[in-house]
């Protein structure tokens, strides 16, 4: 195989997104993020990294609490509008119905069909950008994406996104089972 360099740039990873929600002076603010991830899962850690303009990291400094909501593929439009607007200039709190959890103050949305609440453990401060670190305290799923009591990717349906162009796309079929099929792999084959 020939590769192509292509220098320093954003690599066009597939990523998955979410939308953080935390309250700012008790009322819900949203933003999109394809720059997030599992740290530990026991308890279940999860990092956000944020632009430190970012004014729902405002909310999450206030509280100590946030969401992190995982859009399906049908609700492109909305998660690229909370992605595109800033709570600085617009209010975002009634563009989803949010809802919360045990920690009271980590607004959640209702039309998300997994969300997460989180207690807010440190923030790690990066040049022009901040990593947020939770702990998730309680995820919430819809009913209607298990299959079989596993949440079921297709029901799922979560929204990707590609940095390189910037456009949104649905998970493609299922290769393999992960954890399994690496039992049949023989060099060459
Ligand atoms: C697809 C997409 C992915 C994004 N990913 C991130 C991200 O990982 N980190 C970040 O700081 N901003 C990201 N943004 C930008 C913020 O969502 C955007 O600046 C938003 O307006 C911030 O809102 P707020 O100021 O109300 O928090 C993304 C936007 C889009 C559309």
């Amino acid at each position: 195989m020939t590769k192509k360099e292509l220098g320093m740039i954003m690599p066009p990873f597939a990523l998955p997104v979410c939308i953080a929600g935390a309250n700012i002076d008790g009322r819900p603010n949203y933003c999109t993020l394809a720059w997030f991830t599992m740290i530990d899962d026991i308890p279940p850690i999860i990092g956000l990294v944020m632009a430190k303009e970012r004014r729902t990291k405002d909310g999450i400094l206030e509280n100590c609490t946030f969401s992190v909501n995982i859009p399906s593929a049908q609700m492109a439009a909305v998660t690229d509008y909370v992605g595109i607007t800033s709570g600085h200039e617009t209010d975002k709190s009634e563009v989803f119905e949010s809802f919360y959890g045990k920690l009271g103050t980590a607004p959640m949305i209702e039309e998300c069909p997994l969300t997460m609440e989180c207690e807010l453990l440190k923030t790690i401060e990066f040049e022009t950008t901040d990593m947020v670190l939770g702990k998730i305290v309680g995820v919430y799923a819809e009913e209607g994406v298990f299959k079989e009591n596993t949440p079921d990717a297709g029901r799922l349906d979560p929204l990707m996104y590609l940095s390189v162009g910037s456009t949104y796309h649905r998970l493609g079929e299922m290769v393999a089972e992960a954890f399994k099929v690496g039992k049949t792999y023989r060099r060459g084959n």
